[in-house]
């Protein structure tokens, strides 16, 4: 088994993946893992009244709080120091984390993209954007991806994928509904595996592996 899991959630918006692994966990269907903090750059955040009911602490840490995006930076790590967190999961969190954090935690660091990447990922790629850039490009499958993430948008390792059908009839908006759905189930089962070593997320993968 590996070393338990410490999880800061960082997210920006409603939070329904938050509210998922919480649920998971909850539910004893993910183990050895605590979700330790909630960091969000949205003082509306659904996920900060999530994190209070469950009472997870949470903060509001945004870089106009601080001098420089440096003292910002040394803020949030030092908050990720106190509160042990040895793993962060990224649930709509709309700000790019700063490579220094990266760095520091290396292939502990996950993301949920509500597409099948590569593709409809990358810069600008993020909400109803990616619904909308599926729909226009007649696709006839969509999906969500959970995967590592580097120093890139979206380019990290993919721990995760399910796909759905793209109806004719849909909308992005339905879209984003049935993905959504797909993501509740897949990021928790993510988190699952790695807690329970069936992901290994240190080791060197061969090119294309999943
Ligand atoms: C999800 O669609 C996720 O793929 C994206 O941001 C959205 C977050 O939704 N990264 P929620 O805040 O978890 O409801």
């Amino acid at each position: 088994m590996p070393a338990k899991l410490n999880i800061a959630v960082f997210a920006s918006g409603k939070g329904s993946n938050f509210q998922a692994i919480i649920d998971a966990l909850q539910h004893g269907f993910i183990r050895n893992t605590t979700i330790v903090l909630a960091i969000t750059n949205n003082s509306n955040a659904g996920a900060l009244a999530i994190a209070r009911t469950h009472h997870i602490p949470a903060l509001h840490l945004t870089n106009g709080q601080y001098a420089s995006d440096d003292a910002f930076n040394k803020a949030l790590l030092q908050a990720l120091d106190n509160h042990h967190v040895n793993f962060i999961v990224l649930a709509g969190y709309m700000k790019k984390i700063d490579p220094v954090i990266i760095r520091k935690y290396k292939n502990r660091v996950i993301n949920i993209h509500p597409a099948l990447l590569p593709a409809f990922g990358g810069k600008g790629m993020y909400g109803m954007r990616v619904h909308e850039a599926v729909i226009a490009s007649k696709d006839a499958v969509s999906g969500a991806t959970v995967h590592l993430v580097d120093e890139e948008y979206d380019r990290g390792r993919i721990l995760l994928q399910q796909s759905v059908p793209v109806d004719p009839t849909d909308t992005p908006e339905t879209l984003a509904a049935k993905v959504l759905e797909i993501e509740h189930r897949i990021y928790p089962e993510v988190i699952r595996r790695i807690a329970e070593g069936q992901i290994v997320l240190d080791e060197e993968q061969p090119a294309g592996a999943n």
